[in-house]
């Protein structure tokens, strides 16, 4: 097995990468030294698309779905989406907190140093904003870095589904202000798909969002194709995520306006939706991030080591691509590439050490859990 000598330096960023042989000069009576002989370090997991603070379970949707429902026919019904927004709706703060301060240590303890979190689980305005303060609370409390993202326009609840556009009005005209007010959200997103919102509804959001300083995401062609994808390119979004039945167009047209195309292997496993076709994208030099969508329906694991494997298997990428996809290009997702997602001198310490001699192994040997110490900020965190 080959062996690196390589050391890394760091307080909260990096400050210095070399041969050990050199590391000497650069220590003080005040550094710690963490021996990581036959170890692995790589830059955390920069996991840039999640819905993980929520409230209930959806196992029961999941038996069904396994017996034949589709996640379609489950959503036509008034379940999916809506099951977990009506116990969102029902969940104070800590409960919605503690569902996400699990999620979060698990997704840390399996390497991810960012995580993105979206609302979207509310669908009006106080449960979205309450879904915003909890992903606040965690922000500020937890050790792992967090990226907010509002996502009001996630599903139409109930009490709007014959007037769809009066919700998109509320969502506009009553959500945003407030969220904005609030300051949790970087980010806002659309569920532009068949069922969901069409493409004229997600621009009036992603347009009124821009005016209040979001930067634009979309979950685009998932289960249909209805130009989610060139909406995205049109408006300069920084991500479109899913793209499961994105064609040769919507990549070219992705790629042209070099918006990142976020990829959730978890999510078309757990569906049984076909693969997004990554290996295109990569050789078309689309900018392709991998995330895990971890959410209580469409795919329920916080853990992007599973992901870099099912990418791997499922969709053709090698297991360097992998590796970039999960933690650069997830930054570039959230806007944070100059700052994590790479080891290099002046970014944030966010290294993660597993107990196995190379990187291959992260993914090669799948299903356990080598992680052996994390750092956020130059912080020991696990
Ligand atoms: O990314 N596609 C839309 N939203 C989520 C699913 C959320 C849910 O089913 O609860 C997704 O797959
Ligand atoms: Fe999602």
């Amino acid at each position: 097995m080959q062996q690196f000598d390589a050391a890394i330096l760091f307080d909260v960023r990096i400050l210095w990468i070399g041969p050990t042989s050199e590391s000497s000069a650069h220590l003080s009576d005040d550094v710690e030294v963490v021996d990581c002989t036959g170890k692995t370090v790589m830059p955390g997991f920069v996991d840039s698309h999640t819905h993980m603070v929520f409230a209930g379970s959806r196992s029961g949707e999941f038996s069904r779905r396994l017996a034949g429902a589709s996640y379609a026919e489950i959503a036509a019904e008034g379940g999916g989406i809506l099951t977990t927004m009506r116990a969102v709706r029902e969940a104070d703060v800590e409960s919605l907190i503690d569902v996400g301060d699990a999620l979060l240590t698990s997704a840390l303890q399996h390497g991810s140093t960012t995580v993105e979190i979206k609302s979207g689980y509310g669908l009006d305005v106080e449960s979205e904003l309450r879904l915003l303060d909890a992903i606040g609370q965690l922000q500020r409390g937890h050790e792992a870095r967090v990226i907010g993202t509002f996502m009001g326009a996630h599903a139409v609840p109930p009490e709007h589904r014959a007037n769809p556009d009066a919700y998109v009005d509320i969502v506009v005209n009553e959500m945003l202000p407030r969220v904005r007010e609030q300051g949790v959200a970087s980010f806002c997103d659309v569920f532009t798909d068949a069922g969901f919102f069409t493409v004229e509804q997600s621009e009036r959001v992603l347009l009124a969002a821009r005016e209040h300083g979001l930067r634009l995401k979309v979950h685009a062609d998932e289960i249909a194709l209805i130009g989610a994808s060139h909406m995205a390119a049109n408006l300069g979004c920084i991500s479109a995520d899913h793209l499961e039945h994105s064609t040769i167009d919507e990549i070219k047209a992705l790629r042209d306006a070099g918006v990142v195309c976020t990829l959730l292997p978890g999510t078309a496993y757990t569906l049984r939706l076909p693969y997004p076709d990554a290996r295109t994208m990569i050789d078309e030099g689309a900018i392709v991030a991998l995330a895990t969508d971890c959410n209580p329906g469409s795919c329920f694991t916080e853990n992007m080591q599973t992901i870099l494997s099912l990418a791997c298997i499922n969709m053709g990428m090698s297991i360097e691509e992998s590796i970039v996809a999960a933690t650069l290009n997830g930054a570039a997702a959230l806007g944070l590439s100059g700052h994590v997602g790479s080891l290099e001198i002046g970014k944030f310490a966010d290294v993660v050490v597993y107990d196995v001699p190379s990187y291959k192994d992260v993914v090669y040997h799948f299903g356990s859990n080598y992680v052996w110490g994390v750092w956020v900020g130059g912080v020991e965190v696990s």
